[in-house]
């Protein structure tokens, strides 16, 4: 596996990163997930060269990072990066509401005060005495609205004092991101990027590329529909479901996305490769600078994000599968 430099940092990793949310198997994600099951796809991710795990504190309420922190006792700690995160925040009542979900009431918190005390729960849960690249998760908001010079200032201290080594942001607009790399040093931006959701992925890449900052893509199958195998018989199970907020899944969407993907059976044979695979293979070639997250718990769907990040789409095809998800877009 292709492994590449984070950020400005003297840190090296995987193209394709592990994403743990659905490990924290809290009720969006439907069927529990198996922990067991879990710490094996992380250990043979390992095996197969990803040394980059993404988690949150949000991801299960603290569940995701203990699954991790599991796997991590069997994985030389140098040879591992861990990315956490902290602003969803649930311990008190302060913040600006999110949602209430597995009977905890979340708030977007930022200030100084929640990312110290976040920072300790995580490296708790995770069992590891520091954190490689620490990201603000979501971003404040009125009437809690902590200045991004409060928040960067605690995430410099907690470099300053060994317990993060990089700073990472997600979600976040242009004005934001510039914001945060006036205020202290960025390394990672994470924002969603898929076939179906491109909204100001050349502005990001622009800034990243200007700051030297890495771009990691999250959510490239949006929630399974890219790979193919989520056909139109398939329903949300409830309408907690994560899957609700992918509006493609909507029956009239949903049959155009598939009939693209359909029309791309020659290049899975091109490329001997799952429908998966090759939708993670377009993001992953959108640009040489992108990591891909993945986003699977089971072994198979694994398999599919790793063999998409190591594919190399030839130009034309790219250009092919572009004009035919323009034309989608367009619609
Ligand atoms: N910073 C942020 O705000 C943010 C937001 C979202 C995600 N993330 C990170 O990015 C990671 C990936 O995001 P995501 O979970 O939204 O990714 P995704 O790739 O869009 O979707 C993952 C979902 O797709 C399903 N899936 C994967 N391969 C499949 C296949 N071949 N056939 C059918 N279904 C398949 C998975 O099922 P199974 O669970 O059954 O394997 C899972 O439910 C997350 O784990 C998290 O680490 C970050």
């Amino acid at each position: 596996m292709v492994r590449k430099k984070i950020g400005n940092t003297d840190m090296t990793a995987s193209s394709v990163v592990l994403g743990t949310w659905s490990m924290g198997g809290d009720e969006q994600w439907g069927e529990k997930s198996d922990d067991a099951a879990s710490v094996e796809v992380i250990l043979k991710a390992y095996d197969q060269g990803i040394n980059l795990i993404d988690t949150a504190p949000a991801y299960g309420f603290g569940h995701s990072e203990e699954v991790v922190g599991k796997a991590l006792k069997q994985i030389p700690r140098d040879q591992v990066l861990i990315e956490t995160k902290h602003g969803i925040w649930w311990l008190d009542d302060e913040g600006t509401f999110m949602r209430e979900r597995d009977g905890y009431r979340t708030y977007f918190n930022l200030s100084r005060r929640c990312v110290m005390r976040e920072v300790e729960e995580s490296l708790k849960r995770l069992g590891t005495d520091y954190i490689d690249i620490y990201m603000v998760h979501q971003q404040a908001r009125p009437p809690f609205d902590t200045p991004i010079a409060e928040t960067m200032g605690a995430l410099m201290d907690l470099k300053k004092q060994g317990k993060i080594r990089a700073i990472g942001v997600c979600n976040c607009n242009d004005d934001q991101l510039r914001e945060y790399i006036r205020c202290g040093e960025v390394d990672v931006l994470q924002e969603s990027f898929s076939m179906l959701t491109q909204q100001n992925v050349k502005a990001h890449l622009d800034i990243c590329k200007e700051h030297g900052i890495s771009f990691e893509a999250y959510a490239s199958l949006e929630k399974g529909l890219l790979s193919g195998n989520l056909r139109m018989d398939y329903v949300i199970p409830d309408d907690k479901n994560v899957r609700n907020n992918v509006p493609w899944f909507a029956p009239e969407k949903r049959k155009k996305v598939l009939a693209m993907l359909d029309g791309w059976k020659p290049l899975c044979e091109k490329y001997e490769c799952t429908q998966a695979a090759l939708s993670v293979a377009w993001t992953a070639n959108y640009d040489e600078s992108i990591f891909v997250l993945s986003g699977g718990r089971k072994w198979k769907h694994m398999e599919s994000y790793i063999a998409g990040g190591n594919i190399r789409l030839d130009p034309a095809d790219f250009r092919q599968m572009s004009a035919d998800i323009d034309a989608l877009l367009a619609e």
